[in-house]
């Protein structure tokens, strides 16, 4: 008998997801009675709005949901998205530009299959968010990395993106605000990175995910409003997730121009065909709704923020920068490393992560999961005293 052909060797080269280890890691534990207290999680910790869930439950009464609808998303969500992209990101787009798909993590998948070619050099800014490297080696792209610190407020700079391009670099991500550090960079920072890859000709995998989650009157400028004539080379990603409490329903989207939409629907026509319908009427609702209780969502963020980052701040060798977008604090732990805690000798971010599981039954997510090591990710999406009282084992144990 010969051997079993090989696995994918494409497959077995990818990583499992970090974040969702570490928290399925302090799921585990809290289940097992620990008082595990965990900052890993990527998700609002409130209920999705009544009147989302009301429009979900009336669309289940109707027998036209059962059925297959169009890949590329039902028209009503498409126009509602639209009018998203108009009203936040300054872009008049139509519904063909569309595409709805399964959570922004799908759009992410689609976005690098739709532009890039095998070699092709697609220029990532780190700390990044664990699913692009995978999502652009899925495309047979390379991932080229390039770190700015807490020293920059971890936002890349033109220089530095004009010093990581070579004549294969096609496509530029952009994510602000941020996962993992929160980040938000300004409407010239914004513009003068679109400027470049305009004159370049690269295109801009923009991420905005967390646009509507922004702090101290910041406003997240998308790099199209910023500059309207890269809007023929730049793939929008956006979904419901975050900012409506949605993220097990799974709606996200992408929207471009019509030629790279409709490479990336023609690929969703044979991957997953149309997200579940009752999902998308209630996507539908949440975009063209009320929007008082992504308000109060976003109210009770940033009193979260100022906590955490005031708490952080008061341990001796953590520095961090004030984030202001998204709901993560990403400290630069540099100064924690090297030395020995409790009998302990810890060298990286990982085995802090681990110690401080170990030691104070708080979940973090170390910094190698979203590139170098020496910080830590804590997402402050948890209740205001599991906060308050996951920090101060941080202090205690670092005192
Ligand atoms: C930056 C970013 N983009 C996209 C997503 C995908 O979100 P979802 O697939 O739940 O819509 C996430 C989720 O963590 C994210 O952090």
């Amino acid at each position: 008998m010969t051997d079993r052909a090989p696995l994918s060797r494409k497959l077995s080269a990818i990583a499992e997801s970090a974040t969702l280890k570490v928290d399925a890691k302090a799921k585990a534990l809290k289940a097992e009675g620990k008082p595990v207290i965990s900052y890993a999680a990527g998700e609002p910790d409130f209920s999705t709005p009544q009147f989302v869930v009301d429009a979900a439950a009336e669309a289940l009464r109707n027998p036209a949901n059962f059925r297959y609808t169009p890949a590329a998303g039902l028209l009503p969500l498409r126009e509602a998205i639209a009018a998203k992209t108009l009203r936040d990101s300054g872009l008049e787009v139509s519904p063909s530009q569309i595409v709805v798909t399964n959570g922004g993590k799908q759009a992410v998948y689609q976005a690098f299959q739709a532009v890039v070619n095998p070699g092709d050099e697609v220029l990532l800014p780190a700390p990044y968010w664990t699913t692009y490297p995978e999502a652009i080696r899925l495309a047979d792209g390379v991932p080229v990395e390039v770190f700015a610190g807490a020293d920059q407020e971890y936002k890349v700079t033109v220089e530095q993106l004009e010093a990581a391009r070579t004549e294969r670099t096609t496509v530029l991500v952009f994510v602000s605000p941020s996962n993992p550090t929160g980040s938000v960079y300004t409407a010239e920072e914004t513009a003068a990175i679109g400027q470049w890859a305009l004159e370049h000709g690269i295109w801009v995998i923009t991420d905005e995910i967390y646009q509507n989650l922004v702090y101290e009157g910041t406003r997240a400028v998308s790099i199209v409003e910023a500059v309207p004539e890269l809007a023929g080379q730049t793939l929008l990603l956006n979904g419901v997730a975050k900012t409506y409490a949605m993220t097990g329903w799974r709606v996200g989207w992408m929207v471009g121009p019509s030629d790279a939409i409709k490479l990336a629907a023609n690929l969703q026509s044979h991957l997953t065909s149309n997200v579940n319908n009752i999902a998308q009427i209630a996507a539908t609702t949440a975009l063209s709704g009320p929007q008082d209780e992504v308000e109060e969502f976003r109210t009770a963020f940033d009193r979260r923020r100022r906590l955490i980052v005031s708490e952080l701040a008061k341990i001796e060798g953590v520095t961090v920068p004030n984030p202001l977008g998204a709901f993560y604090a990403y400290p630069d732990v540099q100064g924690l490393l090297g030395r020995e805690w409790k009998g302990r000798r810890i060298e990286t971010s990982l085995e802090l992560a681990d110690f401080i599981l170990d030691e104070a039954e708080v979940a973090v997510v170390p910094g190698e999961a979203f590139g170098p090591s020496g910080y830590l990710r804590l997402s402050y999406a948890l209740g205001d005293d599991q906060l308050l009282e996951g920090v101060q084992r941080l202090q205690e144990l670092f005192a």
